[in-house]
Parts: structure tokens; sequence; C-alpha cells
């Protein structure tokens, strides 16, 4: 049984996540592979449920390794309910944020100890692992101005300071630079269509 790959997308906010995500899957339809898309903090019921707490702008203050903690029973959720059955069947996941989104905003920016969260993820993760990782990295003066475009409730975290923001771009180049072997940085201050076209051709010569 071929189990199928799974590709991450993190970055700062505004980046453009969201929108290539769906442009991986409709290249990866077109080579023939069954594909879903998915996020964090949610894509599972439970997980849904646990991203209200975390990401509305009313939502409760929480200290950071509450907030880790938050995050991973929901990752725990959608690991076991909908990545990990979805990667057995070899169905390619896609996924809007994970882990290293808790690596650099609980821990780099919030100073959640390191072991702390790698020692939980261990227990929690059914030793799942992203294929590839990709970085979309774009200022964060920038990548603000188009997060605000998209009013929502949902931005506890935008209105956080530049300076917290410049941290974030920080932690994902470090993590890129530790993990060479699945983290690619793509400039995500190009245009929509050439950000799409190099991630493309980062996805044929890595998963192909
Ligand atoms: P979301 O609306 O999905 O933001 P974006 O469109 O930028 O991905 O909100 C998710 C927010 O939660 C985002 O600001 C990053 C934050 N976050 C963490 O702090 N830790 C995590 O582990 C994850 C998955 C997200």
């Amino acid at each position: 049984m071929v189990h199928g790959k799974f590709i991450t997308l993190e970055g700062g906010e505004g980046a453009g996540k969201t929108t290539q995500a769906t442009y991986i899957k409709e290249f990866l339809q077109s080579r023939g592979k069954r594909v879903l898309l998915t996020r964090e903090p949610g894509g599972s019921l439970g997980a849904e449920l646990i991203r209200r707490l975390l990401v509305d702008r009313t939502a409760y203050s929480w200290d950071p390794l509450t907030e880790y903690l938050l995050f991973t029973a929901a990752r725990r959720d959608h690991i076991l309910k909908t990545i990990k059955p979805a990667l057995e069947e070899g169905i390619w996941v896609i996924c809007d944020r994970f882990y290293d989104s808790s690596i650099v905003y609980q821990g780099y920016a919030q100073h959640v100890p390191s072991e702390m969260l790698t020692t939980i993820y261990d227990f929690i993760s059914e030793g799942i692992i992203p294929n590839l990782t990709l970085i979309l990295n774009i200022s964060p003066e920038e990548g603000l101005i188009r997060a605000h475009k998209r009013s929502n409730h949902e931005d506890r975290f935008e209105q956080m300071s530049l300076q917290f923001h410049q941290q974030i771009r920080k932690g994902f180049l470090e993590i890129a630079k530790s993990h060479p072997e699945r983290c690619v940085v793509v400039n995500a201050e190009e245009e929509e269509y050439q950000i799409r076209d190099t991630i493309i051709k980062v996805i044929e010569s890595h998963l192909f």
C-alpha cells in the first residue's frame, strides 16, 4: 500500500498560503493524485472547536504554554481523524500551517522551550513528518496589509506588533536552515502566478 505525501505550507500572516494551497491541489489532481486540503488550527471537528478558542479576536489571552497545549490538542485530533487516515489511504494531504507554526509562534516568538515543544510533539504526532514544507517568505509590513484586507474576526495574531511578526519571519527562516531536507523557502512577494509556478517546480523536483 503506497502512502500519500504530506505537504505543509508555512509563513507569516498574509503570505498567500491559502491561495497557493488551492493551486497545489489543482496541480496534484491534474497528475492523477487524490488530494485533501486541510488547515491548522482546525481540519477535524474537534480541532475546529478548539480553533475558536485560539484565533478569534475576542479569544481569551492564554499564556504561551497553554496556547501551545491547545494547538497541540487540536493537532492531535486533526492527525488522528483526518491526516493519518488520508495518508494511509494513499491520499496526498496539503495542510495550511502545521507544527512549524507552533515552533515559531509559541516557541521562537513566545519562548516556550524547544525541548517541551518537541517532546510533546513526539508523543502526539503518530510519527507524522511533512515530506515537503513550503515556507512562504514575505515582509511583515506587506503581509499584514494583505491580511487586513480579509476583514474577518480571526485576527488575534495579526493584531500583535510588527516586531512580533518580524520574529515570526526570522523563526521560519531558521527552521528552513535547520531542516533543508524538507523545507524550501519561496519568495511570496512575487505575483500570485509566479509563486504558483515556482511551487509546482519544487513539488515536481522533490516529490515526483
Ligand atoms: P489563520 O486564520 O489560519 O491565519 P493564517 O491565514 O495566517 O494562516 O489563523 C491561524 C493563526 O494561528 C495564525 O496567526 C498563526 C497561529 N498559529 C499558532 O500560533 N500556532 C500554531 O501552531 C498554528 C497552527 C497557528
